[in-house]
């Protein structure tokens, strides 16, 4: 029998599949189409303080091996979120205890996050926070707290002050060192980190003389952005002593693995659930049926066990 519980940030997770956010609505809508009790947690949208409208349309082009999108944190307030949300969620808990649920939240600055984890602390249905200090289509993902990290160890003190539930970040790709701001999250008592959002991307109309997005510029995610959120995952596992979370172009149960391989404890996966909304809920089984046939018994065994080319694993002929 196969084992892919995994243990960390005070919590056990049955599996190390999360659905990633934005992609899922805010979970409860994706039942009837999804197996919730065979994800390791499922992550809502983000939620502001206040309703965002979004940006104008067009704010989704699919590309060859991937999407753009320009939602820009489109959603509907917290207050809504306690009034119609949360009920659905307690429901959902009550009926698969074993799944995690994973509020994602988004601030202006520090001080909105920290409201933010503030309002929604009570509330037992949530198990984390995901604080997204990453979204690029924001302030064209100018966002100081994006790529500075003592903003973003700010917003990790602020959080941390009011509430004790495990606190994830999410960063940014788009900067020239992810492991500086992971630190910089680490310092300010992050539970863990996800790494990580979309790439900046654009698309354009050459004919039209148009960008694909209203906005120009959007953020990338899907299939190609693999190799980068990997890297990524990579540079920020071996920089802070906290789990990591992976993100980016996970499409099946060979992709979760390089993810665990590289340092990360659990996963998050995005773009596939657009084209198939069962993929996540398979995940799981194809990660059992492929560690059975490689002969391994449990999951955590495999984290960080990346021999590089100047170990000595590497050197055996
Ligand atoms: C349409 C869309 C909306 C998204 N909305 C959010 C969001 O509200 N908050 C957030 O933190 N990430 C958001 N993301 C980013 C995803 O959670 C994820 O980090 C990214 O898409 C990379 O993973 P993937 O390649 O598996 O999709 C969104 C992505 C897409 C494609």
């Amino acid at each position: 029998m196969v084992d892919l519980s995994i243990q960390f940030a005070g919590l056990r997770w049955q599996n190390p599949l999360m659905s990633a956010s934005g992609t899922f609505g805010h979970g409860t809508e994706m039942t009837g189409m999804v197996a919730f009790e065979k994800l390791g947690a499922w992550v809502s949208k983000t939620v502001t303080w206040e309703p965002r409208a979004g940006n104008p349309l067009p704010r989704i082009h699919e590309t060859e091996a991937g999407f753009l999108n320009s939602i820009g944190l489109e959603n509907r307030g917290i207050e809504h979120y306690i009034d119609h949300v949360i009920p659905d969620l307690r429901a959902a808990k009550r009926k698969r205890p074993e799944t995690r649920v994973i509020t994602n939240l988004g601030g202006h600055d520090a001080e909105e996050f920290a409201r933010l984890a503030e309002r929604l602390g009570g509330e037992d249905c949530i198990d984390a926070f995901e604080l997204n200090l990453s979204c690029p289509n924001v302030d064209g993902g100018k966002l100081p707290y994006s790529t500075d990290p003592s903003r973003a160890e700010e917003v990790l003190a602020g959080a941390r002050k009011v509430t004790k539930k495990p606190l994830f970040a999410k960063i940014s790709p788009n900067v020239t060192r992810v492991d500086e701001i992971a630190r910089g999250c680490e310092a300010g008592g992050a539970d863990g980190i996800t790494a990580g959002n979309t790439l900046l991307g654009m698309g354009v109309d050459w004919r039209r003389r148009t960008p694909r997005l209203a906005t120009g510029v959007g953020g990338y995610s899907g299939t190609a952005i693999k190799p980068v959120s990997l890297r990524c995952a990579y540079q920020v596992a071996s920089a802070v002593s906290i789990p990591v979370i992976g993100c980016g172009g996970i499409q099946c149960a060979e992709d979760v693995m390089e993810y665990l391989v590289v340092g990360c404890q659990a996963v998050q996966v995005g773009t596939v659930s657009f084209s198939d909304p069962s993929a996540l809920a398979r995940m799981g089984q194809d990660l059992a049926e492929l560690l059975r046939s490689e002969g391994i018994e449990t999951l955590s065994e495999c984290v960080g066990t990346l021999q590089m080319p100047n170990s000595e694993a590497w050197r055996k002929p």
